[in-house]
């Protein structure tokens, strides 16, 4: 999928069919924020999965939205040192949502609504915290990027117009 098509038909989902996703697609996702930019390529990152139906039931109870996190098909809480770092994950966080996107993968961020309960459920240390928690699963209600031009989908999203969003300054 061209760059940009897959910026602009790209939403967050939270609801999801109960397939799996394979083994080659989360590679892929993992791998998409693996290649992030990071300040002096420091990569401060640790992708946190849990695999056992209780980390994902402990975890989906410390987030905002659990029904999204509990029905997900793969789920990567991004992990940084505590109190930094929070722009670096958010690059690996938009490739991964990215890369899962142009497989056909809807995801959706999920806000820590309990960093302890959170940090339990993923097995932190005390110098870790979550940043946000990442939740992919094929999609309930399929769209598909291809059956409108970029520039429709960028007219069609809820969000603020550009000349409301860019300010130049001489
Ligand atoms: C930092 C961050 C935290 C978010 N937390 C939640 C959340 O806890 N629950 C949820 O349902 N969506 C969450 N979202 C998703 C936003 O609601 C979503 O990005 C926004 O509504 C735009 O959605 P759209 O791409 O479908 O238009 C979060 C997004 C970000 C960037």
């Amino acid at each position: 999928m061209d760059a940009f098509l897959a910026i602009a038909s790209r939403r967050d989902e939270r609801r999801y069919l109960a397939d799996p996703l394979s083994e080659e697609t989360v590679d892929r996702i993992l791998d998409a924020g693996r290649l992030s930019g990071s300040s002096k390529n420091r990569q401060p990152w640790t992708f946190v999965v849990p695999t056992s139906r209780a980390r994902v039931e402990a975890l989906a109870e410390a987030v905002w939205a659990p029904e999204n996190v509990r029905a997900a098909g793969l789920v990567v809480a991004i992990v940084v040192p505590v109190g930094r770092a929070a722009f670096d994950a958010g690059r690996a966080a938009q490739n991964m949502l990215l890369a899962a996107w142009n497989e056909g993968i809807a995801s959706c961020p999920n806000g820590v609504r309990d960093g302890d309960a959170a940090c339990r459920a993923l097995a932190l240390g005390d110098d870790e915290e979550p940043v946000i928690v990442l939740s992919f699963g094929r999609p309930e209600r399929a769209r598909d990027p291809e059956s409108r031009a970029a520039s429709e989908w960028s007219a069609r999203a809820n969000r603020r117009p550009l000349d409301e969003t860019v300010r130049e300054v001489a």
